[in-house]
């Protein structure tokens, strides 16, 4: 079996972390740099990360996080945090996002023209829809992450069972700005996998 292939039989879901076992740091940067290269709708990049390190603040975000024993006992709890308004062409941030490529006020127009289109043409202009699509941008960059920790065997665990807003109380977010879309936490597994329970290929994939 490949590298790849292992560490994706090796990833579970990390129910208790070792609380004694620490992520180097170094190690935890490179995870960090593959979230960054991840790709994201239109380039971008609407996803910031609040990594929590020190027992404090895992002890507060806990009780918010019906009190998963995930959040203390990770060596690393990463906040996915998602940009919102300032996605909405015209802004500051889409402005200085395309000026990066290419400082030319025609070709902003023409970026914004295509992602306004795109966002009206989905419904995404709403401040409930634009959360989704922002959520699935750090959805993807998430999956990176785990995936390349599997990769060095560091375990993980997603977590969406949070209170979503009393989270962003807690960080202070407006979240006309910014939302909190998902909370992933980095360690080495404090006990054994369980059994893994999935469909079939047969059930999962349909050829035509
Ligand atoms: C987006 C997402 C959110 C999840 N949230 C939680 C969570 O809050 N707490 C938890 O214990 N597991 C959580 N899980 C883990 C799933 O329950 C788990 O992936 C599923 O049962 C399959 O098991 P496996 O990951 O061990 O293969 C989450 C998984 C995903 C993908």
């Amino acid at each position: 079996m490949n590298r790849f292939l292992e560490s994706i039989y090796f990833r579970h879901s990390c129910k208790l972390f070792d609380e004694d076992k620490k992520i180097p740091k170094e190690v935890f940067d490179e995870i960090l740099e593959v979230g960054r290269l991840s790709p994201s709708s239109f380039g971008l990049e609407p996803t910031r990360l609040l990594v929590l390190r020190s027992d404090e603040a895992k002890a507060a975000l806990r009780p918010l996080c019906w009190n998963q024993p995930q959040i203390t006992s990770a060596s690393e709890v990463v906040v996915f945090k998602s940009l919102q308004n300032d996605l909405v062409p015209p802004s500051n941030y889409t402005k200085q996002s395309t000026f990066r490529r290419k400082p030319d006020l025609g070709a902003y127009q023409a970026f914004c023209d295509r992602l306004g289109g795109y966002l009206r043409e989905r419904g995404l202009d709403s401040y409930e829809s634009l959360s989704h699509w922002s959520a699935k941008q750090a959805y993807i960059m998430a999956t990176y992450m785990v995936a390349y920790a599997s990769y060095l065997q560091i375990d993980t665990c997603y977590i969406e069972g949070y209170e979503k807003k009393a989270v962003e109380e807690l960080y202070g977010l407006d979240p006309f700005k910014e939302q909190v879309s998902l909370i992933v936490c980095f360690g080495y597994r404090g006990k054994e996998q369980q059994q893994r329970y999935r469909i079939s290929l047969d059930d999962l994939v349909e050829y035509r």
